[in-house]
């Protein structure tokens, strides 16, 4: 059986994805950063600077990050403030060992780093008023569930912001780009981690992931308002947002 049959076979069931993430992330978090860095020539930063930016974060907001990782954006977001008023920032990842790498990378930065799950966050309703999350929901084991819980943790009138891959409109440069990442995920995979397996789960949780549009979609069936998305390099990352509603 090839690889990425396999690895998309092991992705199908959702209890067996969240145990298949949660090891592979435990396994490249030493060098996931060095690895975003190369994959996507440096790229991903300026996504994400687009990601708060569109997040709207004001001073005294409270800010989760969401599938952290090793906090890229929990730390940029906490260094939004006007002087007089600090971004309060908890950034919550179900693999501890990314956590630890970001809570190292912290130095005097005030967060919170929390291991949790999305789909069953340790929050109470209405604690944040900006979800923010780089690369995350591909991840989700059971995506719908995990938009319904973000949404329960969002106060009214607060903002989900999201980044991923993304499904490109035109067939060509669909094609092109699976081809690309196929190629591209196993040499870094292999050249950075002496495994390919570890990258080659990229463009299978992508084949598998609904996309920016079907995302407008599911979010808007959860209870989202104003949901929509920006597409990235032709379609190849999206942002996608929303808000939850004011009563
Ligand atoms: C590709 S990394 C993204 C890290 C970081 N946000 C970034 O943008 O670089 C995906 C992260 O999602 C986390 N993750 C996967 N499933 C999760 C879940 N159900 N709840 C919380 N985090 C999850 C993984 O542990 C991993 O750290």
């Amino acid at each position: 059986m090839s690889l990425n049959r396999r690895i998309s076979d092991r992705i199908e069931d959702p209890a067996e994805k969240r145990r298949y993430v949660r090891a592979l992330f435990a396994g490249v978090a030493g060098k996931y950063d060095l690895t975003n860095d190369v994959m996507s020539f440096g790229l991903h930063r300026r996504w994400k600077t687009r990601v708060l930016e569109l997040a709207r974060i004001e001073a005294g907001h409270r800010v989760l990050d969401l599938a952290a990782g090793t906090g890229d954006l929990a730390l940029a977001a906490g260094e939004i403030g006007d002087g007089s008023a600090s971004v309060d920032v908890v950034a919550t990842d179900l693999t501890p060992e990314m956590l630890r790498v970001g809570a190292g990378r912290a130095g005097d930065a005030r967060l919170a780093w929390v291991a949790g799950d999305a789909a069953s966050l340790p929050y109470p309703d209405e604690s944040f008023d900006r979800v923010v999350i780089g690369y995350g929901l591909r991840n989700f084991a059971n995506l719908d569930d995990c938009l319904a819980e973000i949404l329960r943790s969002l106060r009214p009138g607060g903002r989900l912001v999201t980044l991923d891959f993304g499904h490109p409109r035109s067939e060509l440069i669909r094609r092109g780009y699976f081809g690309y990442l196929d190629a591209s995920t196993r040499l870094v995979g292999w050249a950075l981690h002496r495994d390919a397996e570890s990258y080659v789960y990229i463009p299978e949780s992508l084949r598998r992931f609904p996309g920016q549009r079907d995302v407008v979609r599911r979010m808007e069936a959860v209870g989202y308002e104003g949901c929509g998305y920006e597409d990235l390099l032709l379609g190849t990352m999206a942002i996608n947002f929303g808000r939850r509603p004011r009563p």
